[in-house]
Parts: structure tokens; C-alpha cells; sequence
């Protein structure tokens, strides 16, 4: 089934590939998210048939916007910082279309998504001008907004931030790793932030990922001087801007 004003979003994320239905008047899922781990290794024929038995789980037969973690560019898979490397240089678009019985599909990165749709629905709303969201996780993404206009692609986890990759200092699984307090991490966050404030002057910035459900314990410690705020749709941000991205033709 497929339904006016309603669009179908999926999310492949490290652990596991998400998906629901967007009432995209709201920016809401109409029923509880479907959740199916990421095959191991998450090559593109495995995540495509995960994608496939998501959609048909829910039933839905119209167009599916769909995230990964890499640029991408006309629906190719350009990067793959943290999945199978074997999504280089892939088709995503043809693959995943080809997948779901040859259907409209759109193909965009992760933080792309998220920020979309935090942009529209969640904590940047207010906002106008430039916002930039980041998301703390396995890696650091990152979506630019202007004015509600996405400039899609920008990989700002991997800017050099005195000597090392953003997302090397401050991702949020290096605090992991590391065993780091919030305090001390969030002294490499405000690095980091300082590093791209000073270079983009933005509105606001826009915490998401995992971490950003802790808000309290970090952002207050942050030294930056934009202010930060935390997503507020969490763990359906890319969904949701999945969905978003394929019903408006947003297809970079
Ligand atoms: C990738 C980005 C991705 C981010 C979050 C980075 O390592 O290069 O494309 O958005 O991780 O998943």
C-alpha cells in the first residue's frame, strides 16, 4: 500500500537497518519502526535483501528513500568509512531499486538525512540561516543547511582538527574506546567545534547520534561559542529524512 503524504524511509546504520512509514505532515512514523540487524559483513547484495524484506514486512509498495554512510552521488556509493568496502564505487540506486521490484528509490547519506529532517521537524526548526548538525557515533557525519537547503555531502568528521581527523578525536565510540569522562571528551568535541565555527560561522549547531540522548551530562560542558543544541528525533532522524529526501526529489 502506499499512501498520499506519506513517504517510506530506511536507515542502514553499523548494527542494524531500520525502517518506517513518515507522515510527512508531521515528520512522524505511522507505526513502530521495523529493525532487522546489518548482515555481516554488510555487503550491498546482503543489505539490499535486508532493505527488500523491510518494505515487504511493511507492506508498502510506493517510493523509499534510503541512507548509508558514505557520499554519494547520483546514487553511487562514493566512500565507505565505516561499512563493507565492497559499496564503493556500487549503483546503489539500481541495486536497491532492482531490489524492491524496480520502484522510485533515493539514496542519500546518513547525517544528510538526520539533518533534514531535524531541520524540518526536530531541533533546528526554529533555526533559520545556517545549520549544521553533527552526529556522534561510530564516526562523526555531517549535514549544512541553509535555509532549510541542504548542501549534501559534506564529510566535516574528516576535517583535520590540529593533526587529526575530527572523527578520531571525538566520535563518540572513541570515548568508548578510550574510556574517556564526558569531560574530557567533550574538550575534544569543543575542539572540534571550534575548528568548523571558525570556518562556517553557523546559526546553531545540532547534536545528534546515540550520545546525544546523554545531552545534559556534555553539552553544558562544551567551550565553543555557537550554540548547541540536541536532536530531538533521535533514533528516527534518518528515517525520517529518508523519506523526506525521496518524496521532494531530493536526490544528490
Ligand atoms: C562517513 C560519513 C557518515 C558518518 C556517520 C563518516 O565516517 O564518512 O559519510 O555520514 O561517518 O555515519
Amino acid at each position: 500500500m502506499s499512501v498520499a503524504g506519506h513517504a517510506f524511509g530506511i536507515d542502514i546504520g553499523g548494527s542494524g537497518v531500520k525502517g518506517g512509514e513518515v507522515d510527512l505532515t508531521t515528520g512522524e512514523l505511522v507505526h513502530d519502526r521495523i529493525k532487522i540487524a546489518t548482515p555481516q559483513p554488510s555487503t550491498p547484495k546482503a543489505v539490499a535483501e535486508t532493505v527488500a524484506k523491510i518494505v515487504a514486512q511493511a507492506g508498502w509498495d510506493g517510493p523509499v528513500g534510503i541512507t548509508i554512510p558514505s557520499v554519494v552521488i547520483g546514487g553511487v556509493v562514493r566512500t565507505a568509512a565505516n561499512i563493507d568496502k565492497g559499496w564503493v564505487d556500487t549503483d546503489a540506486r539500481a541495486l536497491f531499486s532492482q531490489a524492491l521490484g524496480g520502484r522510485e528509490v533515493t539514496v542519500l547519506n546518513d547525517a544528510d538525512a538526520a539533518g533534514l529532517a531535524e531541520d524540518r521537524y526536530g531541533a533546528a526548526m526554529e533555526h533559520t540561516g545556517l545549520v549544521m548538525l553533527l552526529t556522534f557515533g561510530t564516526g562523526i557525519g555531517s549535514a549544512v543547511m541553509y535555509n532549510g537547503m541542504l548542501v549534501p555531502n559534506t564529510e566535516l568528521g574528516h576535517m583535520d582538527v590540529h593533526g587529526k581527523e575530527a572523527e578520531h578525536r571525538a566520535a563518540s565510540s572513541v570515548k568508548e574506546r578510550d574510556g574517556l569522562s564526558y569531560h574530557k571528551w567533550a574538550k575534544e568535541v569543543s575542539k572540534v567545534l571550534v575548528a568548523l565555527e571558525n570556518l562556517f560561522w553557523p546559526n546553531v549547531f545540532v547534536a545528534g547520534g546515540g550520545i546525544s540522548r546523554d545531552y545534559e551530562e556534555w553539552i553544558p560542558l562544551l567551550t565553543n561559542r555557537t550554540p548547541v543544541v540536541p536532536a530531538t528525533l533521535r533514533n528516527t532522524a534518518g528515517i525520517v529524512g529518508a523519506a523526506m529526501a525521496v518524496s521532494a526529489g531530493i536526490a544528490p
